[in-house]
């Protein structure tokens, strides 16, 4: 069904963020991203939305749209197969980017056919996914001037009969002869002021780093099979990993996989609580002082 921009803007426009099923327009949350939610709205059912709310301007959201579109045809120019997307601009008091997406079936998520398939499919599945991680290093290196990141953790693929889907693209990450083409600040935009510097100083160019560097890249997919209790994998997917890693300096092993997993974790689970404590702040503390600085609104 095509998509309706009015109707998108009404969505935006009634959306209780908390809770999006209780919204003018009821929405269901298909995931929790790091900077967006992703929702399903109907009747727009083979769709899902990815919410940005990182804009100050129309113009920064122009931007970001401009450079959406050309990391994803990078992308596919890599040779990866991505889900057919559409993108929406909502101007109210904010500024809201909507990247359309159409829906992948739940079983067809890598992320749940780790859980679904017989162990040597679910393998093979991890090793096509390390194929393709390869093909935009393959590009990176016959490309000089465009440097493509990726995040290649499971939960980012589909596997749909036997095509594979790269669909987290919402962070277009690239570089033109050695300029990275997203601005950090905005990613920056969705976590909580006060925190903003420590994230800035320790956090924002490890991560966005990592994801350019093919070994890190893989580390970082292996090391999340812990998180998705796949610890019986990794053994493996090192060994497959490996098979791609020529140089022999570059091999992966085990150990390492161990200690950046539980470096991560803590970076994650800081990052987390910092952006829970915010949000209850906001909607304790502020709402509060709100109130009584307008008494107008408590006299009713
Ligand atoms: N096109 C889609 N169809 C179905 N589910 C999706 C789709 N895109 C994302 N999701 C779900 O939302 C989760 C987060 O989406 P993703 O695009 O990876 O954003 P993030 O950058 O927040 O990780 C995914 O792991 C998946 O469960
Ligand atoms: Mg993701």
């Amino acid at each position: 069904m095509e998509i309706n921009p009015t109707y998108i803007r009404d969505f935006e426009l009634g959306l209780n963020p908390q809770y999006p099923e209780k919204s003018k327009i009821p929405a269901n949350i298909v995931g929790f991203g790091e900077i967006s939610s992703i929702f399903k709205i109907k009747p727009y059912n083979d769709w899902v939305f990815k919410r940005l709310p990182l804009f100050h301007h129309e113009a920064e959201a122009s931007v970001y749209i401009e450079k959406y579109n050309q990391y994803t045809k990078y992308l596919k120019q890599a040779g990866l197969k991505l889900p057919p997307d559409d993108t929406f601009v909502i101007k109210s008091k904010k500024v809201i980017l909507y990247l359309a997406q159409k829906a992948i079936d739940k079983s067809d998520l890598c992320q749940n056919k780790l859980h679904t398939l017989p162990e040597k499919e679910a393998l093979e599945m991890i090793g096509t996914i390390f194929i393709d991680i390869k093909k935009i290093a393959d590009f990176n290196e016959n490309n000089q001037d465009i440097i493509l990141s990726i995040d290649g953790q499971v939960s980012n693929w589909a596997l749909v009969n036997n095509d594979l889907f790269y669909f987290d693209t919402s962070t277009p990450l690239f570089k033109i002869n050695g300029t990275e083409q997203m601005n950090p600040e905005l990613l920056l935009n969705s976590t909580p002021k006060a925190l903003r510097w420590i994230i800035r100083k320790f956090f924002l160019q490890e991560v966005m780093d990592r994801y350019y560097d093919l070994r890190l890249i893989y580390i970082d997919l292996i090391a999340n099979l812990y998180k998705e209790q796949k610890s019986d994998f990794i053994k493996p997917a090192v060994y497959l990993a490996n098979e791609l890693l020529l140089e022999s300096s570059q091999k992966i092993t085990e150990a390492e996989v161990e200690k950046y997993y539980k470096n991560d974790k803590l970076i994650w689970q800081l990052f987390l609580s910092f952006r829970k404590i915010d949000r209850w702040y906001s909607n304790h503390i502020l709402r509060k002082q709100y109130e009584f600085i307008l008494p107008g609104n408590i006299k009713r």
